[in-house]
Formats: C-alpha cells, sequence, structure tokens
C-alpha cells in the first residue's frame, strides 16, 4: 500500500509513477470532499527565505483548511540570519516548533541540508534554480484535469528553462507518463545539461527548439515560464533574452496550434503573456494557481498521516 507518512519532498525524483498517481487521486478527493479537523493540532512552518505568493499562501490556506495551525516569516531580513545564524541552526531550533516545515530557499541543496538536520518531514517549496516539486503536483492536477489523463501528451515548455525549477521538476515527472518534450528557449536558457542527460536515460523523446513555430502544431499542453531577470549573474545577459517571448491572443490566432491546446504557467508572469489571453480557452493558469489548495492539503494530510 502506497503511504507518503513523514515522507520528505526533496526532489520530484524521489516519487515514483504509483505515488505520484497517488498524491493526485488524494488531490481529487481533497478537492471534492472537506475535511475540516483532520490537523487539529498540527504546526506547520513556512519558512520563506525568497518571496512568494502562491506557493507561501497556498500551503498557509490549505494547513488551516484542515484544521492546523501555522507559524513562520516570509523575508529573511526578520530572522536571526541576518546575525549570522547558519540555516541548519534555524532549522534546528524550529523542528522543536512545529510538526512539518515547508521552505523556500535561494540555494539548491537548501531543502536536503534541512530535511537531513532534522526529524519532522520537510517540504522544498522552491530551492534556487533547482526544484519545485509541488508546483509539479499542481501542474500534473491541471494537466489531469484538462486533458483527462497525462499519458502520450505533447507538452511544450517554453521561455527560461535554465533557471526555471517548476520547468525541471515537471520535465521529470512527465518522464514517467510517455510524453513527448519540446524545449523551446533560446540557447542561453536551454534545459541544463544534466536534466536532458537524465531524459535520454530514460528514452523520453524530446526536441531542442529556439521558436515556438517549429512544434506549435502537435501540442496539447504549453508550459509558459517566466525569464528569471532574478537569477542572472549579468544583467547585460538578462537584456539579451528578456521580452523574447510574448503570448498574446493575436500571436495565438496566428499560430498553427490545437484548437484544445492548454496553456499553463507557473506564474508570476512579467510580459510573456498578454492579458489578452485570460479570456481565451488555451488560458489554464488561473485554474492551475487554485489547484495549489486541494493538491498541498493532500500533500500535508498523507505527510503528517491524516489520510490514507
Ligand atoms: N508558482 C510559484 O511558485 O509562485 P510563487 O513564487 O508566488 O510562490
Amino acid at each position: 500500500m502506497i503511504s507518503l507518512n513523514d515522507k520528505d519532498i526533496i526532489s520530484i525524483l524521489d516519487f515514483t509513477k504509483e505515488e505520484i498517481l497517488y498524491v493526485l487521486e488524494m488531490s481529487g478527493r481533497m478537492e471534492n470532499e472537506d475535511y475540516p479537523d483532520i490537523l487539529r493540532g498540527k504546526i506547520l512552518a513556512n519558512l520563506f527565505f525568497e518571496p512568494s505568493t502562491r506557493t507561501r499562501l497556498s500551503f498557509d490556506a490549505a494547513m488551516k483548511r484542515l484544521g492546523g495551525q501555522v507559524i513562520g516569516f516570509d523575508e529573511l531580513g526578520t530572522t536571526s540570519t541576518v546575525k549570522g545564524e547558519s540555516l541548519r541552526d534555524s532549522v534546528k531550533i524550529i523542528e522543536g516548533y512545529c510538526d512539518i516545515i515547508v521552505l523556500r530557499h535561494f540555494l539548491e541543496g537548501a531543502s536536503r541540508l534541512t530535511a537531513d538536520s532534522v526529524g519532522i518531514p520537510v517540504i522544498n517549496a522552491g530551492d534556487g534554480a533547482s526544484q519545485h516539486p509541488t508546483q509539479t503536483f499542481v501542474d500534473l492536477y491541471t494537466i489531469m484535469k484538462a486533458k483527462g489523463g497525462i499519458e502520450n501528451l505533447s507538452i511544450g515548455f517554453l521561455g527560461d528553462l535554465k533557471y526555471g525549477r517548476t520547468a525541471h521538476s515537471l520535465a521529470y515527472a512527465l518522464a514517467h507518463f510517455n510524453t513527448d518534450m519540446s524545449f523551446i528557449s533560446p540557447p542561453s536558457l536551454r534545459m541544463p545539461k544534466d536534466y536532458i542527460e537524465e531524459l535520454a536515460i530514460r528514452n523520453v523523446s524530446y526536441k531542442e527548439v529556439e521558436s515556438i513555430t517549429e512544434v506549435s502544431n502537435k501540442l496539447d499542453i504549453l508550459y509558459c515560464t517566466r525569464i528569471q531577470k532574478e537569477r542572472f549573474a549579468e544583467p547585460v545577459e538578462y537584456e539579451k533574452v528578456k521580452g523574447l517571448y510574448k503570448l498574446s491572443k493575436s500571436v495565438m490566432d496566428e499560430l498553427k496550434v490545437k484548437d484544445d491546446l492548454k496553456i499553463l504557467h507557473p506564474l508570476p508572469r512579467v510580459d510573456e503573456m498578454d492579458e489578452s489571453l485570460d479570456a481565451t480557452e488555451y488560458a489554464m493558469y488561473f485554474q492551475q494557481a487554485h489547484s495549489g489548495i486541494p493538491v498541498r492539503k493532500a500533500l500535508l494530510a498523507s505527510i503528517l498521516g491524516a489520510i490514507q
């Protein structure tokens, strides 16, 4: 029997296909049924060393809707990190105040270090440019609802695939589902070599292109991402690629795409998706963000042993 009791969520690679499907099934249960008390008496610590709107607030709301409580912080500046306290020391203290830690950090590997340092479950809510596994469950749940399943779909990833941690985690997860992947980016923002090599080992069908026109007609899902200005070491490198991809209703009218193509985006957006897209049948990104609640309810309840 599948159980996520006490499991850390650090990388999507830590999940089997069966475990991924289990989380999606539990997310459906959480969306369709109320469980107002199953986490009563439990405390979640939301430790956000980087900005967030969706991830932090949806974890917060999910915990409270299940009867639990939330402590934490949303910026490094209000913590003893500014006095020189190490992450390891901070989390070893905080584990005494709560039952589960959700951590967003600007350093790759911060969640793994935290999980190795404490005796309670740790959820990676984004570590640098590496992974964002709970966003992946939200993305998969949205795809499943939009398409009735995940198997055998053609998925295009557009934008910043180098620094885009949501794209990294999603590509790994989709490798379980016989999907065809198109990576659409400028050469400087290609999917990192490690990810491509892992996909090749897993016999995933993929193609790297610079223009969406090369693949648009076959796509079932277009996963759009923001070019992440804050992760560029050199501002001049950002200037070379900023505004390179701009989707709008008029661009979509000109592109050859399937009628039932759906556009996802982990958000926030900057200029890569115009608001004129929002009212089209392609747009799924607001529903996607709202699915953060049932999905994160399912993760918290499963890890804290409140549902099977
Ligand atoms: N998708 C996502 O991680 O959004 P936030 O940065 O607002 O949490």
